[in-house]
């Protein structure tokens, strides 16, 4: 699968994921074999005002590439301008507009999948993208429309195609679905019949059985793995690694990840911001096997980067001694 002239060796990639997707997260997912990763989404409002905040939620290291970083917001000029400021100052592969965001606090002031009931400012904003960004591929990432009854993605995506969009992620729920029901992999399979340019399929893919069930009945190009990569980066080398045999993780890959995904933490985060994220992360990792829930609490009471050292060491001492 090519988006542009970037080649994905599997098509399978990292959703944008507010909150998870930072640079430690990324490049775990990255040596697992995610073939692209993505930030999560970015709002050009703060990239306009060069927020620090922001411009740290976009920050990568080499090793990522090839990177896209997602962008969101209402005014198309100002999603243009962003965009722009994004590729000067940090180059990355791929630039995604995000057209599925469902939350009220996005959608109400006209961004994220607000777009989907407004296709005519979705192609202002795809436009003036694309103008500002002709260097890289620009890219999509969609819910199928607003409500049941509105069901607009093919009729935007055949638009985005002929603006020069490169390829486009349909996550097949509407924005009044959030995240409930089931992903409707018909709507996958409809839009690839629809477009020429790749379709990566998008929702409730968990393992592999789901991976080869999506790409059997849509007939996608690339695949993007969202939740099931919750303390699961593992789950890049099993759709991606036919020797892999998850049944065989244990509780040492468990104890490894944490340690590792804590010292990626350590070096790109502040302090205080590490700290939340190792909570965050190790609640996720740390399920499923005897005493995980009495690591867990224990992490989850650390209140000094020096807590989890010692937490960790003990957990180290307790498995491999
Ligand atoms: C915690 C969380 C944060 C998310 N943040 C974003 C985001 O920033 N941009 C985006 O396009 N989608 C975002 N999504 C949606 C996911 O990218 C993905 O479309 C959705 O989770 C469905 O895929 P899945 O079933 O593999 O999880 C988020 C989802 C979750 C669970």
């Amino acid at each position: 699968m090519n988006i542009g002239d970037i080649t994905l060796k599997n098509g399978i990639v990292l959703a944008p994921m507010a909150g998870v997707t930072d640079l430690p997260f990324r490049l775990l997912c990255k040596q697992m074999g995610a073939d692209i990763v993505y930030t999560e989404f970015c709002s050009s409002n703060g990239i306009i005002r060069e927020s620090k905040k922001t411009f740290d939620l976009i920050k990568f290291i080499e090793e990522e590439r090839p990177i896209g970083v997602q962008i969101f917001g209402e005014e198309p000029h100002v999603v243009g301008e962003s965009a722009k400021i994004i590729y000067d100052r940090f180059k990355p592969d791929i630039i995604d507009i995000n057209f599925g965001c469902p939350v009220p606090k996005v959608t109400k002031k006209g961004a994220g999948s607000a777009a989907l009931k407004n296709l005519s400012v979705m192609e202002e904003m795809v436009k003036s993208v694309i103008q500002n960004v002709p260097e890289i591929p620009i890219t999509v990432k969609m819910r199928s429309g607003w409500s049941k009854d509105k069901i607009v993605h093919i009729e935007a995506a055949i638009m985005l195609e002929e603006l020069g969009i490169k390829a486009i992620t349909l996550h097949p729920r509407t924005t009044c679905q959030r995240f409930t029901g089931n992903a409707d992999w018909d709507e996958i399979k409809r839009l690839k019949s629809k477009i020429n340019i790749p379709v990566i399929g998008n929702g409730d893919v968990s393992n592999k059985n789901d991976y080869m069930k999506i790409k059997k009945h849509t007939n996608c190009d690339g695949v993007m793995i969202g939740r099931a990569s919750l303390g699961n980066p593992w789950i890049f080398k099993e759709l991606t690694d036919d020797n892999y045999n998850s049944l065989d993780r244990n509780i040492m890959d468990i104890v490894d990840i944490c340690e590792k995904h804590f010292i990626l933490l350590k070096k790109y985060k502040e302090e205080r911001v590490c700290l939340n994220l190792t909570k965050k992360h190790f609640s996720w990792y740390l399920k499923g096997f005897n005493n995980a829930s009495e690591w867990r609490k224990k992490f989850l009471k650390s209140k000094s980067i020096d807590d989890v050292v010692i937490a960790l060491d003990e957990m180290k001492d307790s498995y491999y001694s």
